[in-house]
């Protein structure tokens, strides 16, 4: 069966093609335009995204928010991950860490998932700390200045550890388990 990836980043859709191929499952790149409600809970964003596209008449797709959660600046970044990259970047998040006693972080991913009618919604994460300074040249967005061992950033990292450790690997599997005891 074919999947829609609702998402404006080719990357992913790639992504969860290689993890659901064994399913027999072949995934589709659409671009829709939907609402990111405001909301401090990934989940409240996925399940009110989900809404409104099955609103405009879309079944069979797959939909994600992820967010950096910092418990230092009482979870933010969080739900605005994506904002707070575009404008202050990693030195801005740096900067204001500057003073932090506490550097614990986790990263947060939450996938929604409508298939042959039904909604799967699962989130997952990873657990670290904010680096002093950013580290690695791999890897995108907050990559450099988070570390899951407290001594590499997941830009210093392989893809592979990163994936079998990070809050989205950790998602995609629980999203399969998922599939495969209820579809
Ligand atoms: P999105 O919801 O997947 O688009 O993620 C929101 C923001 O969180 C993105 O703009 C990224 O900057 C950041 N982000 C999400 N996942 C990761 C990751 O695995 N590494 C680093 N940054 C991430």
């Amino acid at each position: 069966m074919k999947l829609n990836v609702i998402t404006s980043n080719p990357g992913k859709v790639e992504e969860y093609q290689r993890c659901l191929e064994g399913l027999g499952i072949e995934m589709v790149h659409l671009r829709v335009p939907y609402d990111e409600i405001q909301s401090s809970e990934l989940e409240e964003v996925v399940r009110k995204g989900m809404d409104e596209l099955k609103g405009m008449g879309i079944s069979d797709f797959i939909i994600d928010d992820s967010g950096l959660f910092i418990d230092d600046l009482k979870g933010f970044p969080g739900v605005w991950s994506a904002y707070v990259q575009k404008t202050i970047g990693n030195k801005g998040v740096l900067r204001l860490m500057a003073d932090a006693g506490n550097r614990d972080a986790e990263f947060k991913c939450c996938i929604g998932c409508n298939i042959k009618g039904r909604d799967i919604i699962v989130t997952g994460s990873c657990k670290g700390i904010i680096l002093k300074k950013e580290a690695g040249n791999g890897g995108f967005g907050y990559d450099p200045i988070f570390s899951h061992d407290g001594k590499r950033s997941f830009a210093e990292i392989p893809m592979d550890e990163k994936n079998a450790v990070s809050h989205r690997g950790k998602a995609i599997s629980l999203l399969i388990e998922e599939m495969k005891s209820k579809l």
